[in-house]
């Protein structure tokens, strides 16, 4: 069924990723290049609960491109889960003549808009999550940007743990996967990550820290992401009850890895992700998320991209060993 009205909605939901308004720009550039108009829905699934839509226009997503965050807004919804909740939401969209929606966001709002398409919705996902944890994509909108933030922030802390000697275990984000911490790991040349997909034991740890002190190293930089079994504090705490030689200090990178200018890849990704989604909703489809696969843009079943994915594999931690010797 195409779109009867010639009308669809967009929104960014979950944790904000930079890119994101390259996306809504390109939907609604896109969108009106075909004789379609846009509703921008703001906060997420919350917003569409409460019918906050406003009119998107070619005009009003200019300037946008290089900004940080979402113009639109975003929002954690856990009542979405609810079947009712879901069903008044296909009534806002329907009473305002929307026939199509486009979601921007990671695994729990594409699970979201999934379960809309499953209730006869049509719903068209974009793959964006700075955690690069959606299955059957390579890449998701801004993941680019974390990288080289976290990249630019652990470059910096090198300078100082070999400036003191010291042991730094820098803590990234990236929720159950360790996908940022390894390619950011591999990027600094950090001496070990500590990836949720890996066990490590503290032992284990200690012994290289204090192997490397004795071989002459100057520091020693260990890049744990969130999501890893052995925390990030508990090991600088453990470090420091067993001294190596090196002082150990811990740095929470944080929400600094959510925000900033995004960069080319992603403003691109964004572009391109969002005319993806666009000319499926147009084309009648629904129930696919629009990613990159080999290079280049394409359209994945919901149901497989928001099943559990292994990006973090054998060769990518064999590569980050190999280089931090
Ligand atoms: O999914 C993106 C992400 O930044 C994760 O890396 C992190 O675990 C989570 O969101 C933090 O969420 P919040 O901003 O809601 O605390």
């Amino acid at each position: 069924m195409g779109l009867v009205h010639r009308r669809i909605a967009v929104l960014t939901s979950g944790g904000d990723a930079p890119g994101m308004n390259a996306a809504i720009r390109s939907v609604v550039r896109c969108a009106a290049e075909a004789g379609i108009e846009t509703v921008g829905v703001r906060d997420g699934y919350a917003g569409l609960a409460q019918r906050k839509f406003e009119d998107l226009t070619i005009r009003s997503v200019g300037g946008i491109l290089h900004r940080g965050g979402t113009v639109l807004g975003s929002a954690r919804f856990p009542d979405f889960c609810e079947a009712a909740v879901r069903e008044r939401c296909i009534e806002s969209l329907s009473d305002a003549a929307i026939d199509g929606l486009v979601v921007i966001g990671g695994n729990g709002s594409q699970r979201g808009a999934h379960a809309l398409h499953q209730q006869g919705f049509p719903t068209v996902g974009i793959a964006s999550t700075i955690d690069n944890d959606l299955a059957g994509t390579d890449i998701t909108i801004g993941v680019d940007t974390a990288l080289n933030t976290a990249v630019r922030w652990i470059d910096q802390i090198k300078d100082t743990a070999t400036s003191h000697h010291r042991a730094f275990v820098v803590e990234v984000m990236g929720r159950d996967s360790g996908y940022l911490a390894v390619m950011a790991a591999i990027a600094t040349g950090a001496e070990l990550a500590m990836v949720p997909e890996q066990e490590t034991s503290v032992e284990a740890i200690a012994g290289l820290v204090r192997t490397s002190y004795a071989s002459g190293r100057g520091h020693y930089i260990i890049v744990v992401a969130e999501g890893a079994k052995l925390k990030a504090h508990d090991l600088v705490t453990q470090l420091n009850e067993h001294p190596s030689g090196f002082e150990a200090r811990l740095s929470v990178l944080g929400h600094v890895q959510r925000g900033g200018s995004p960069s080319i890849a992603d403003r691109v990704l964004g572009s391109q992700l969002g005319a993806a989604a666009v000319a499926a909703l147009a084309a009648g489809q629904s129930g696919v998320v629009a990613g990159r696969v080999d290079g280049k843009t394409a359209l994945l079943p919901g149901e497989m991209v928001i099943m559990p994915c292994q990006k973090v594999t054998a060769e990518l931690l064999q590569l980050a060993a190999a280089l931090a010797q």
